[in-house]
């Protein structure tokens, strides 16, 4: 099976890692195309100039592209090719808004491609050593054919229904778990602003069950750590949160905040910063203020 990967960020990058791991023949296609290329050379992987073209020659395709307008220009790139493309495989690994999933599912249906959401739970650590956490929304029909492509890369597949319910399980998950960082730094700049040194907090949470909670961000929060999941990411992620609330009409405090938080650390300069750093800017904010206090 030859098996395309959209997009080669982080997630992609290590997805393909982990398939040509399995020789599973990949090929690639990405909007920079010199990081597809450099990737492609390293791994023996063919690559494509646009989406569309890298649809028509492979069996399944994996997107994982950032966001909503992402994937909406792989799908226009898909939608304009009139070539051999029915009949094959279109899994969405990306998180993307329940609507715009729901759109793929559209646009791709009209050119006869079975369309699969399947977003994923674990990073780029897991996506390279194939044992990623899918959560899978499709036709029930297309379940067995979705379920051999999914295999290859996920340690567990959750089958949840048609979509765009996979996408609001992930958006659920996200929403819990990348909580955590923000928390942390309004605690931190709390710290800092009343000039409390920051192990105090680790020293008092010592044997708590806050301790396994703290030692998990705290160093990827305050050094320098490679980026498995960026601020920019993370705050899209908090934005879909909320858009998904309120298209049910529902309240978004907690969402809306976060998303915040992280937006404004991304226009800070830590866009493409693993997310736990949101924690150096806020630290930073509360060290000015205290400054200029005293
Ligand atoms: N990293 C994780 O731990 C993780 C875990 C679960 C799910 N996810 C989700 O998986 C997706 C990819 O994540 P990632 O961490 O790999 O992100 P990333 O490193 O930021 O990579 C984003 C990818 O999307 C492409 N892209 C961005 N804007 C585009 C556009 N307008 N048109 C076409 N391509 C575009 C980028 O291409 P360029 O190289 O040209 O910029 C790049 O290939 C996101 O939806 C993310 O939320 C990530």
């Amino acid at each position: 099976m030859i098996v395309g990967i959209i997009g080669t960020g982080n997630m992609g990058s290590s997805l393909a890692e982990c398939l040509t791991g399995r020789n599973v023949e990949v090929a690639l296609f990405n909007r920079t195309r010199s990081k597809a290329e450099e990737l492609g050379r390293r791994l023996g992987a063919r690559v494509y100039d646009s989406p569309s073209e890298l649809v028509e020659n492979v069996e399944a395709a994996i997107a994982f592209v950032r966001d909503d307008q992402a994937l909406r220009t792989v799908l226009f790139s898909i939608a304009s090719k009139s070539g051999k493309i029915a009949g094959k495989v279109f899994i969405n690994a990306s998180t993307v808004t329940p609507s715009t999933s729901l759109e793929a599912m559209e646009i791709l249906g009209l050119k006869g491609i079975d369309y699969v959401e399947a977003p994923v739970f674990g990073s780029t650590s897991e996506a390279r050593e194939c044992r990623l956490i899918s959560m899978v929304s499709t036709k029930e029909y297309l379940l067995e054919k979705a379920t051999n492509v999914l295999k290859l890369y996920s340690e567990r597949i959750h089958y949840i229904g048609e979509p765009p319910k996979a996408m609001v399980v992930k958006l659920a998950l996200n929403n819990l778990a990348l909580a955590l960082p923000a928390v942390l730094a309004e605690s931190i700049m709390l710290l800092t602003s009343w000039d409390i040194e920051l192990d105090v907090l680790r020293r008092v949470s010592q044997n708590t069950w806050i301790e396994p909670v703290l030692n998990r961000y705290w160093d990827r929060a305050l050094g320098d750590s490679r980026p498995r999941f960026t601020v920019d990411n993370a705050g899209k992620d908090y934005s879909y949160v909320a858009s998904a609330l309120k298209y049910k009409g529902l309240p978004s405090f907690l969402s809306d905040a976060v998303s915040s938080m992280y937006h404004l650390a991304g226009r800070n300069g830590l866009g493409d910063r693993d997310y736990p750093q949101i924690v150096k800017y806020y630290r930073e904010i509360a060290g000015r203020s205290q400054s200029s206090a005293g």
